[in-house]
Parts: structure tokens; C-alpha cells; sequence
């Protein structure tokens, strides 16, 4: 069934305004289509796309296929761990890793965590708290994919390790350090698992984002197979072979040597994610927010709204507002602070009072605006949980 607006308008009758839902239903079929795309590959579910505890939990008891988290902060890392959770990536180096002790007690108490490292300064730092706690560190290198062209750095600015030059450094260095241990590989190859190839109205622009996605891909899986290679060569053994994302798990696990995809953004699936041609997934996430005045008919004012996501600035940052179908944001307004004005010239009889429903433009983004989330299912709420930030945390 398509999500319409009288199911959820009245699942939230009688709810306080805004209010940020999941429908299980859909999410479910989420799940099953990232299952399907990913064949048997095992799936690292990327938590700063979903910042909310049962969520995480939901998703991994689902299927398993699903192991292990790639957590983005120390403390993050901690909390989860706290929580019962085991099989933890740390996606991004932590600049100060003295100032989290806790993280360190963690993986003495046994939790597998990897750190991320991608030069020298992160291995001393890390192998002076090996040494200084008498501890093995796992860590895993962070391998840049992303591919130049003329004109464009296609990918992002992340890792310094583009090729097996530094690499060699790097596990030259490692030969010094007693305290470290290489168990992991991660490569994100952001320009095919984040950027979309589908936008309405950009036949150019996707044309040509298509074409450098397909350039791109072999160059990522020549890169990555070299990695693990000379990896192997220096006498480790990686556990992990992470890579990908929610838009490139095709490509992804069609490299012999990844023994991981990482999906995130594709549970809830915020709207950056409907731009895709290789698939569609469900709108599982969103938030609604309450019509509190009507300036002039056919213009619907919200309290809230104002959801704008990280990233480059531009249009598709905002919320978008998806019911009642046909309402969109106003174009000198956008989504506010306080006032969100929507236009709407459809069907249903709009008043004061009645929620309009968004879909927020990154995934777990949505969870840092509100401290609960409501799981709906079959046409009714069925549970109402803590978010991170519902839970007191902001990690980021
Ligand atoms: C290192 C890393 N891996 C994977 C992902 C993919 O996550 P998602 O599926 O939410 O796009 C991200 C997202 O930014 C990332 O930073």
C-alpha cells in the first residue's frame, strides 16, 4: 500500500505536534529489498543514519545478514557498546583518542571495535595508549576512493591513502607498533553510494553523473583489491573488508575482496534517496507538523518544519513535504523555524490543527530534532521510543 494521507492522519489524531514517526511496515520492506540488493553479502549498518537504539536493535535482529554497527564518535561507540552491542567500526579517526579512556575499557572488557586511521600521527597516538594500558588496538585503514577527473574530484575529501604509496608507508610504520593490530580495511566510495543519478528535471546533470559512476568503479575495485593485496603481503590479516553504501551496494559486492557493505540512509530512506535509477526504496521516516494558521486559502502554515539537512547548500536539503500529495514548500519561505507555509490546491479539507507529513532530506538527521520517534504499524502506533537524542545524546 501506498502511504496516504488519511491513514496517517488518523493513526496521529490526538498526538502532540511536531512529532517524528517510523513506519515499521514500510521499514520492513526496506529491509527486505536492501537484503534482496545485497545478496549474501553481510550488511554493517551505518548508525549515524538511523541515531536511534531500538532501531539498531529492530534492524539487526531482523535478518542475519546484518552484523555489526559503523558507529561515527567515541562516545557514540561507548554508549552502544553499553548497550549491548558488539562488532562496532568507528567510520572517522578520533583526533584526540587520550580524552576517551571509556572506548579503550571497551575493547579491554573484550568488545571488537575498530579504530580509524589513515596516517602516521593517528597510529602514534593509538599505540602510546597500547602501550600505556598494555592493550591491543584493532584498527582499520580508511582507503580513499574517490577518482579525479578534469574537472571534478569525483568522491570526498577524507582519507590522505589514495593509492598503495602511503599505504606502504603507513604499514611500514605498523611494523614498529606492538600495540596495534591492522583487522580492517574500510573504502567509501561516496561518489556512487551518495550521489544520486535519477533527479527530476537534470537530464544532464544525471547523464553525467552516470557516466562517471560507471568510470569509477573499476578504478575503486582495482584500488580496493590492490589495498587488501599489499595488506596481505605485510602479513596481516583483515577481518573486515568494508565498503559502500546504500546507493552503490550492486557495485559493491561485486569485489571478491569486500567481506562488507555498509547501508544506512536506506532503512528510513529520506528523500536524497529517491534519486536513484537502480532502485526505489519506501519513505519509512518522517515527521509531521501541525497547520496552525491559514494565511489565504490554499496556503497552510506549520509550526516547525525547519529541518534543513548538512551538506552543500542547496534545495534538496530541505524537508520535503509529501502529504497531503501536492503540497510543496513556498519558494521564498522554504521550511522555517517556527513557520512552515505550504501551498496546497488538492482534495482534502485542510484545517487548523491537521499535521502535514515531510520526509527529511538525510536520514538520521531526523533523529537529532526529536526525542521520540513513533513506530506505526497496521494503521496504528504501536511503540514510541527514544531517539540519541531523546536518550540526552548529541554526538554530533
Ligand atoms: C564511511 C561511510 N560509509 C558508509 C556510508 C554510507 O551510509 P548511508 O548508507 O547512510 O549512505 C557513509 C555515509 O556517509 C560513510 O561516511
Amino acid at each position: 500500500m501506498n502511504p496516504n494521507y488519511s491513514y496517517y492522519n488518523n493513526i496521529f489524531k490526538g498526538q502532540k505536534f511536531p512529532l517524528a514517526y517510523l513506519d515499521i511496515d514500510l521499514l520492513d520492506q526496506n529491509i527486505e529489498m536492501l537484503l534482496k540488493r545485497s545478496k549474501s553479502s553481510k550488511i554493517r549498518i551505518a548508525s549515524k543514519s538511523v541515531r536511534c537504539v531500538e532501531v539498531l536493535s529492530y534492524i539487526l535482529k531482523s535478518d542475519p545478514q546484518f552484523q555489526g554497527l559503523m558507529t561515527f564518535t567515541a562516545d557514540e561507540t561507548v554508549f552502544l557498546s553499553q548497550k549491548g552491542f558488539d562488532d562496532l567500526l568507528i567510520a572517522y579517526p578520533i583526533a584526540n583518542p587520550e580524552n576517551y579512556p571509556e572506548l579503550f575499557n571497551e575493547i579491554e572488557n573484550g568488545k571488537s571495535i575498530y579504530l580509524m586511521i589513515d596516517c602516521i600521527d593517528h597510529l602514534q597516538q593509538l599505540e602510546k595508549i597500547g602501550q600505556e594500558r598494555n592493550l591491543n588496538v584493532p584498527i582499520c585503514v580508511d582507503l580513499d576512493l574517490s577518482v579525479d577527473f578534469p574537472f571534478l574530484h569525483f568522491g570526498v575529501w577524507r582519507s590522505p591513502i589514495t593509492n598503495n604509496a602511503p599505504l606502504k608507508e603507513i604499514l611500514e610504520y605498523l611494523k614498529n607498533c606492538k600495540h596495534l593490530s591492522l583487522e580492517a580495511l574500510m573504502g567509501y566510495e561516496a561518489q556512487i553510494a551518495g550521489v544520486g543519478d535519477n533527479f527530476q528535471g537534470a537530464t544532464l546533470k544525471n547523464k553525467a553523473v552516470e557516466m562517471m559512476k560507471n568510470k569509477s568503479i573499476s578504478k575503486i575495485a582495482d584500488r580496493r583489491s590492490k589495498a587488501v593485496d599489499l595488506i596481505k603481503e605485510y602479513g596481516h590479516v583483515l577481518k573486515v573488508v568494508n565498503g559502500g553504501g546504500t546507493g552503490s551496494i550492486e557495485s559493491t559486492i561485486k569485489e571478491s575482496k569486500v567481506s562488507e557493505v555498509t547501508v544506512g540512509s536506506g532503512f528510513y530512506n529520506s528523500h536524497l534517496f529517491d534519486n536513484y535509477k537502480k532502485f526505489k526504496l519506501r519513505p519509512a521516516a518522517g515527521f509531521a507538523a501541525s497547520i496552525c494558521r491559514i494565511p489565504k486559502p490554499g496556503i497552510y502554515t506549520c509550526h516547525g518544519g525547519g529541518y534543513i539537512a548538512s551538506g552543500a547548500i542547496e534545495a534538496v536539503k530541505a524537508p520535503m513535504p509529501f502529504l497531503p500529495k501536492g503540497v510543496t514548500l513556498d519558494k521564498l519561505e522554504g521550511a522555517g523555524e517556527v513557520q512552515t507555509p505550504i501551498h496546497y490546491q488538492g482534495t482534502e479539507k485542510l484545517k487548523i490543527g491537521d499535521p502535514i507529513f515531510f520526509r527529511h532530506s538525510k536520514a538520521g538527521e531526523l533523529c537529532e530534532r526529536f526525542n521520540e520517534m513513533h513506530f506505526i504499524k497496521d494503521g496504528k502506533i504501536i511503540n514510541t521510543v527514544p531517539t540519541y537524542r531523546g536518550e540526552g545524546k548529541c554526538f554530533l
